[in-house]
């Protein structure tokens, strides 16, 4: 008799558990990336390739030559350069009204940013890195943003170093109203900025794509804007409560 209870206890527990994991299987994704933030992100990648392609010929025509001369080229070499360098400023004209249209979208929009910088973000970073270097067991309870993404990929690459790009290629652009030795540090700030700009795209795809835990996140970005919940659980976990009391 003892032993049936028993039996029906455990297949019980059983069928609870599998009505959990079920209902956990339906929950609903989250909305992680809106199509306006997804169409940013998309813009900012085809104009950051258009920059580093027209880029790399004004930097070095000795080795990068090839990016502008086919072997049936029609055109000289030197007209080639020079519709790189106009593809390049159209480039940053487009870079530009999408920078007003960012700051207009967050400030105007209904949507709340949570973009801001604060001393969570920097407590989180560090034991973000001891996590992941191994000097802990404790990862940090996480909202919306992954803070080191936050302040390097947003804060560092997309807003300083790009604001820089503009400036020195604003400079670039009208040599005659500077002086020389302006126009030289804006060419050396140009060309340190743009080294910097293809480290952190790197570390970024790093990130992004080859590391494995957070590919989910691609499908966030680049699909639907939906991710799952499991991950936003195990991730995210503020934030997670945050959707999780709207609801
Ligand atoms: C090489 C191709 C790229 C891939 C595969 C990629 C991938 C991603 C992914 C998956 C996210 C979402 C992260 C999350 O949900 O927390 C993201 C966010 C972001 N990406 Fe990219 N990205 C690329 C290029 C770029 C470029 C060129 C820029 C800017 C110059 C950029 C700037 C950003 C910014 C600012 C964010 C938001 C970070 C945050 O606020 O937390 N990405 N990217
Ligand atoms: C956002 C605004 C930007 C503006 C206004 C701008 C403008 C310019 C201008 C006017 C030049 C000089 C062209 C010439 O010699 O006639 C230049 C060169 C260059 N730009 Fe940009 N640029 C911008 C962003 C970028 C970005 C984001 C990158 C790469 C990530 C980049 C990479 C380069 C490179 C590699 C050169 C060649 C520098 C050299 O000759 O040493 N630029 N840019």
């Amino acid at each position: 008799m003892n032993d049936i209870s028993c039996e029906e206890k455990i297949e019980e527990v059983i069928k609870e558990e599998k009505k959990i994991e079920n209902l956990l299987k339906e929950e609903k994704k989250i909305l992680r990336w809106p199509l306006v933030e997804r169409f940013e992100h998309h813009t900012l990648i085809l104009l950051t390739f258009v920059f580093i392609v027209t880029g790399l010929p004004i930097l070095k025509i000795e080795w990068f030559s090839w990016l502008i001369t086919p072997p049936n080229t029609i055109v000289t070499t030197h007209d080639a350069v020079d519709l790189f360098r106009l593809i390049h400023k159209a480039a940053a004209g487009i870079f530009v009204i999408m920078a007003i249209f960012h700051m207009s979208y967050h400030t105007l929009a209904v949507r709340r940013t949570r973009i801001k910088i604060t001393s969570k973000d920097l407590t989180d970073t560090i034991s973000l890195f001891k996590y992941y270097l191994g000097l802990t067991r404790d990862k940090p309870k996480l909202g919306f943003h992954n803070p080191t993404e936050k302040i390097l990929v947003y804060w560092l690459m997309a807003v300083w170093f790009m604001a820089f790009m503009g400036v020195s290629g604003f400079v670039l652009m009208f040599p005659s109203y500077f002086s020389i030795w302006i126009h030289e540090w804006a060419l050396v700030i140009h060309d340190v900025f743009f080294y910097l700009i293809v480290f952190m795209l790197i570390a970024h795809f790093y990130m992004t794509v080859l590391y494995k835990e957070y590919r989910p996140l691609l499908e966030g970005i680049f699909t639907t804007g939906l991710i799952s919940p499991k991950f936003v659980r195990e991730h995210h976990p503020l934030w997670y409560e945050e959707v999780k009391e709207k609801e």
